[in-house]
């Protein structure tokens, strides 16, 4: 031993699972304050604190691509469906709906009132919310998309109609201005209304402006149904007409009549990225959850409502049975509900394992936090896929899974320092029991935390030990100038693909 280091942490003789995909091999952790600083045999150097990892994995804690956690960091800051999952980074902003920039004239149409009311809205700028999450930091780190809809509603009085030329210059002055504060990237919803009014060429202009700053554009597409494949082909067409890395968010086929149709959509998507940065993302379930509609029910085979304004004791039952008790068909009781949350079983386990197996899909919950009586991938994503689709049904291997939560998402989004072990990357780390992980929240309890997670670091510091949170709040917000253009990998294979091009065609 020449060079005695003291550790501030050792995360001693666990099962190292770095991120990258390559197996797991058995090391110390040496960490010193926010850093990982040496992965080898540490057992001759000395530390403030050791913890005896032995039989437990040791990886990146994992990157939530997708959530809805904008008003949740502000409420409950310690974020425990999050942290009690292993998760040290959520990307906010997603489906079009951020929480910032806003100037609402009143009340948040929905579907921006999943995240909040009109107090909520209160930042005029990406500046403001971040500036505030600095203040007051989260468990977790935090980056941030600006959503088409907010942006719509702010400058927009009536929705349901494509942006005039003003209008859409005053979505990109906010857009850039949001850009520059430090978000991401840009979010659509095009599959809600009033969003899916807007054409193709409105969200190519904003997409664009994101596309110039080295952003992301994360599209909760116009259909997942039975025009999923015209849907597909027009995010790729916004990606590259804005030239811009197009992320396609939850990605799954609704209804029975597109059950198996995810062996022909993975074939388009692998097709497409031949020729753009295109990534994908998905939760570990066969219902989805969104507000309560009808063109969604009839789709699914049963619904469950989450939440009801003028009927709250409705929440956590099922719609046929709410409707026999009210003595009245389906579509009435789905007005009478409204506006409304459910959870809608309406996916194929089929096509949830086959998108969740492709090697290039992403774990984003999708969780509603808000939400009186959530869907349960709210609490229970991470933990499913380590669970149900490692451990129980063999489906990924545990290093391609944790992979799909860590290095991956941290490329794609451009996370400097994130998303792997390695010396010299942020300990932002989770320790779990791969033979006793697992979701414990189901459709019907559906907020209970995960197990099998023993510790988690957020920037060197435990957020959650001893199956509960700690209090510290050690979460930073990770603005755009501070990371690496997202998909920087998949850009250069861009590039040199159009390189290519180019000298086939001189020849
Ligand atoms: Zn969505
Ligand atoms: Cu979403």
């Amino acid at each position: 031993m020449n060079d005695p280091l003291r550790f501030d942490l050792i995360l001693a003789g666990g099962l190292v699972v770095d991120g990258t995909g390559k197996s797991g091999f058995l090391a110390d952790v040496g960490i010193i304050d926010d850093c990982i600083a040496r992965i080898g045999d540490l057992s001759q150097h000395s530390a403030a604190r050791r913890i005896d990892c032995r039989h437990k994995v040791v990886a990146p804690g994992f990157v939530d691509t997708h959530t809805h956690d904008d008003t949740a960091l502000m409420l409950w800051p310690e974020l425990p469906q999050k942290t009690s999952q292993g998760v040290t980074s959520v990307v906010i902003g997603n489906c079009g709906i951020s929480i910032a920039p806003s100037s609402l004239p009143g009340a948040p149409p929905a579907p921006l009132d999943l995240i909040g009311d009109a107090e909520k809205y209160r930042f005029a700028t990406m500046g403001e919310y971040l500036d505030h999450l600095d203040a007051h930091p989260a468990a977790v780190n935090v980056v941030a998309l600006t959503g088409h809809m907010s942006l719509r509603a702010s400058v927009m009085h009536t929705l349901n109609r494509p942006a005039d030329v003003g209008e859409t210059k005053a979505m990109q002055r906010m857009l850039s201005r949001s850009l520059e504060d430090g978000s991401i990237g840009f979010s659509t919803g095009l599959a809600y209304a009033p969003s899916s009014s807007a054409r193709l060429a409105e969200v190519v202009a904003l997409a664009h402006l994101a596309g110039e700053a080295d952003g992301i554009h994360c599209t909760h597409m116009r259909d997942e149904g039975d025009y999923i494949v015209p849907a597909i082909r027009e995010a790729c067409e916004i990606g590259r007409r804005a030239n811009i890395p197009t992320l396609i968010s939850h990605h799954k086929l609704l209804g029975k009549a597109n059950h198996g149709r995810s062996l022909e959509t993975l074939a388009i998507i692998e097709e497409a990225r031949e020729v753009q940065a295109l990534a994908i993302d998905a939760y570990p379930y066969v219902a989805s959850s969104t507000v309560l509609k009808l063109d969604r029910v009839r789709q699914s085979t049963s619904v469950l409502i989450t939440w009801s304004t003028p009927i709250p004791e409705a929440s956590g039952r099922d719609l046929a049975e709410i409707a026999r008790n009210l003595g009245c068909e389906i579509e009435e009781a789905v007005e009478r509900l409204s506006p409304a949350g459910a959870i809608y079983f309406v996916l194929d386990e089929a096509d949830v394992s086959r998108i969740l197996a492709w090697p290039e899909t992403m774990i984003g919950s999708d969780g509603i936090p808000q939400d009186s009586f959530p869907h349960p991938r709210l609490w229970g994503t991470f933990a499913r896929v380590l669970g149900q689709y490692v451990r129980e049904t063999g489906l990924l291997t545990l290093e391609a899974a944790v992979r799909k939560m860590t290095a991956l998402p941290a490329e794609v989004f451009g996370l400097v320092g994130r998303g792997k072990i390695e010396p010299g990357a942020y300990a932002d780390i989770v320790v779990f029991d791969s033979a006793t992980i697992l979701d414990q929240a189901t459709f019907l309890t559906p907020t209970l935390p995960a197990r099998g997670i023993e510790l988690v670091l957020v920037n060197g510091r435990d957020v959650f030990a001893g199956q509960s949170t700690t209090g510290a709040r050690p979460g930073r917000v990770l603005r755009r100038a501070a990371l690496n253009p997202p998909m920087s990998m998949q850009r250069h294979k861009l590039r040199k693909h159009v390189a290519q091009t180019r000298t086939r065609s001189t020849l």
